[in-house]
């Protein structure tokens, strides 16, 4: 597999090589996106209103087939029939490390610094056990991902959140400060960085993973550096993955990634860490080792291979370009719709909207909100499970046409 091969090749207007049209049927196909709606007591969004279908805009997977390179990986690999014990492969290495080089700039990778780990949650819930004691505070960054205040919750840690700040352009930004002082007083010893940011959308810059590097580093802080959304990055911005902004950070930072956000292979199951320093590999080891649950399993290794591929890379390339017209679109409506407001994602493909000004104006709550966007079958995600008190969380992750479909419908109830 050659480096030069699996570079970034999409340009605008460039022929589309890959099918991001069709709009997947996934009822009955294993999909909590479409089949979990309305169930009582879940977080899921209602089900629509007759007469509607469901678009949905939640749960963070896609309404596009996978790449048609992981499928064919897959199938190769089932088609020979037997599934016994086995060893991580070299071509998983390979395929992880020339991806990371090719993609990050990732430099002297080697397959010990890289371990499997069950989930990128499962991940962080093994750094919680290595690195805190019950009761401790772990720093996370609000708005917050539900997923890291359920792992760190679970683990019988508690979640510390520094707020993120608009500036005055409205761009989310960290207070290193806050993030400072909280380390200080609560006496923090781990804390997780979200790179790029679920929900905010951002793809840090150089300067700020450095100013936080310079706060952990100062404390010495473990970082948990959460790049699952690495790989789907929006129009010119550019992810940096954190162990890279300095010798220190690369020796204080587990880096927790996975091929599921890029090619949309959750159910999968088959994370990945990458540790360059041995005493927290060991460390981080001897905790996930013990349960007995932390194994990679024979197709999802497949899966990443035919992921990490040129044949992967070109796939990505078109995804993204998709992604950004998509989040582009939904982006002019809401800045053309009074109330609405929300930052231009630079990576991911959510959008966290306020909401506040149009449910004052209107005297409707959240709830009336969000209700009426789910019966006429637009299920966004509630905000509050985020911290946003009175926001919803839209995933654009669908065929444009469809986008532009529950836009429509959007306009409807706003109107
Ligand atoms: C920031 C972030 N981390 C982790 C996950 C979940 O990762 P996994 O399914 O590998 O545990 C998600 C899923 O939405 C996410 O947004």
């Amino acid at each position: 597999m050659g480096d030069m091969t699996i570079r970034r090749t999409a340009r605008k207007g460039r022929h589309m090589q890959f099918d991001f049209e069709t709009m997947l049927d996934r009822v009955g196909k294993d999909a909590m996106a479409v089949e979990s709606l309305g169930m009582p007591g879940g977080f899921a969004p209602g089900a629509p209103k007759e007469g509607y279908d469901a678009i949905p805009m939640w749960v963070a997977d896609m309404n596009f087939p996978t790449a048609p390179s992981v499928v064919k990986a897959i199938i190769e690999r089932a088609q020979h029939p037997a599934f016994g014990y086995f060893m991580p492969s070299k071509a998983y290495y390979d395929a992880i490390i020339n991806w990371q080089k090719t993609r990050h700039g990732v430099e002297g990778l080697e397959p010990h610094h890289i371990g499997y780990q069950n989930g990128v949650l499962g991940g962080l819930a093994s750094a919680c056990g290595a690195f805190t004691a019950p009761g401790d505070k772990v720093l996370v960054h609000s708005p917050t991902y539900i997923g890291f205040t359920n792992a760190i919750n679970r683990c019988g840690r508690q979640p510390e959140c520094s707020p993120l700040v608009r500036d005055e352009k409205g761009v989310w930004r960290m207070d290193y400060d806050d993030m400072s002082q909280r380390i200080e007083r609560e006496k923090i010893g781990l804390a997780v960085m979200c790179s790029p940011y679920n929900p905010c959308g951002r793809v840090w810059e150089k300067w700020e993973l450095e100013r936080a590097a310079e706060v952990f580093a100062e404390h010495d802080v473990v970082v948990v550096a959460d790049e699952i959304w690495s790989d789907l990055v929006l129009g010119d911005a550019k992810h940096m993955p954190f162990h890279t902004v300095s010798d220190d950070a690369r020796m204080r930072t587990i880096t927790l990634n996975a091929p599921s956000k890029t090619f949309n292979l959750a159910g999968l199951i088959g994370s990945y860490d990458i540790v360059f320093n041995p005493r927290l590999h060991e460390r981080l080891y001897a905790q996930g080792n013990s349960s007995y649950y932390n194994d990679l399993n024979v197709l999802s290794m497949h899966a990443l291979i035919g992921g990490y591929s040129p044949e992967g890379a070109a796939w990505v390339d078109e995804l993204t370009h998709v992604l950004a017209r998509n989040a582009a679109l939904a982006c002019d409506f809401i800045d053309a719709t009074p109330g609405l407001e929300a930052a231009r994602p630079q990576g991911t493909y959510m959008i966290f909207v306020d909401c506040t000004e149009w449910c004052a104006k209107r005297g409707r709550t959240i709830d009336e909100l969000e209700q009426a966007l789910w019966d006429v079958g637009v299920t966004v995600q509630d905000g509050r499970m985020f911290h946003g008190p009175c926001h919803i969380r839209m995933n654009v992750a669908l065929p444009t046409h469809k986008v532009k479909e529950a836009l429509e419908r959007m306009a409807d109830v706003l109107a």
